[in-house]
């Protein structure tokens, strides 16, 4: 393993157990996160997203388990199994090594207390007594988040805007110096404006901080903005891996192909919004072979019976896809297709 690599995900499964049987919303996922880097997992709702993540810092729903694989975590050159850290350890996991800011997190904020408390108080419970040092990493964050340091370290939440709590919670999230920050959907409740202002802020702390994120997004135009490389994720599984441009410009499975042509173009009126066929297949019961199959124009016999494994097509960009050579034949034609239409 390279020394730069923080965490490393290795043929990750988890099942949900429910009464209809189990939902394998995780199925034998690898990947590693490098020190500073920012990985996008995009897919469409219900791909094992949220799931995946959850799972890095061990707050999976009661009904979870976690059927093959594990998540090496390396600090100070020592790698450690998060599968088997001690509830202790864990506890101080979250937040100092690996932080996770939610989906809709406006709300995360107790309307309560004051801002100022809910720092002290997370800090507090993941093991830092330094009240002090805590103030003063605090109102630092505030600044480097653009916030008016005295005035929101006072506030109560409801004083501030949705973009205001935002960037608030993204000081909270880094508030103990972790390695590793997972954002899913950060920016999902806020306008284009304000969105735009979170990632121009995060890049910053992030260049300032230099930790690890994990960008949890529907929004293939934020995830392109965001990451350094992108996993799509289908049904569970990762089916394709690259580089930002690879997975943009050369996208290798038809999945990926499928996601970015589903993003409204400019130029295309509302009705040329073109959306992958048929629905997410049932995680209790998933396909045969390629989990794609019933979706994919290019499946055949094989694709029916057959999984494809996730393998290396071009240098650093990995697709599990038995007919990844059509898809850039395939997009170029589109391409060329819609020049004629609207050039
Ligand atoms: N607590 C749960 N119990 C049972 N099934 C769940 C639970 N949470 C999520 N799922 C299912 O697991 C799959 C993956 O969901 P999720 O990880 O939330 O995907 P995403 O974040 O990509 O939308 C979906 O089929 C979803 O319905
Ligand atoms: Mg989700």
């Amino acid at each position: 393993m390279s020394s730069d690599v923080v965490l490393s995900i290795d043929d990750l499964s988890i099942v949900y157990h429910t009464p209809r049987g189990d939902v394998r919303a995780t199925s034998n996922v690898s990947f590693q996160v490098q020190r500073g880097e920012t990985i996008a997992l995009i897919g469409e709702s219900g791909s094992g997203k949220t799931t995946l993540s959850l799972s890095l810092i061990r707050m999976l729903p009661n009904n979870a388990a976690i059927t093959s694989g594990q998540i090496l975590y390396t600090r100070d050159g020592q790698t450690r199994n998060v599968l088997h850290l001690s509830n202790n350890e864990i506890r101080s996991f979250r937040w100092r090594d690996c932080a996770m800011v939610f989906q809709g997190a406006q709300n995360a904020f107790n309307p309560v207390l004051r801002i100022r408390q809910q720092f002290a108080d997370t800090a507090a419970a993941h093991g830092e007594r330094d009240r002090a040092w805590v103030k003063q990493r605090t109102l630092e964050l505030f600044k480097l988040v653009r916030l008016d340091p005295q005035r929101v370290y006072e506030s109560y939440p409801h004083e501030l805007s949705g973009g205001m709590k935002q960037r608030a919670l993204l000081a909270l999230g880094v508030l103990l110096d972790p390695q590793v920050v997972i954002l899913d959907e950060p920016t999902t409740a806020l306008d284009i404006l304000t969105q735009r202002a979170i990632i121009d802020v995060l890049k910053e702390m992030q260049q300032r901080l230099n930790f690890s994120i994990i960008f949890i997004s529907h929004d293939l135009a934020l995830a392109a903005e965001m990451a350094d490389r992108v996993a799509t994720m289908y049904a569970g599984e990762i089916v394709e891996l690259a580089g930002v441009n690879d997975i943009f410009y050369r996208p290798q499975h038809p999945y990926t192909l499928g996601l970015l042509k589903s993003v409204p173009k400019l130029d295309r009126g509302h009705d040329e919004l073109i959306s992958i066929p048929g629905d997410p297949p049932n995680l209790i019961t998933p396909p045969s072979g390629c989990k794609f199959h019933p979706r994919c124009q290019f499946a055949d016999a094989r694709c029916e019976t057959e999984a494809p494994p996730l393998a290396e097509v071009t240098p650093g960009q990995w697709a599990a896809c038995w007919h990844s050579d059509k898809v850039g034949a395939q997009m170029r034609a589109e391409a060329a297709g819609s020049e004629r239409t609207h050039g």
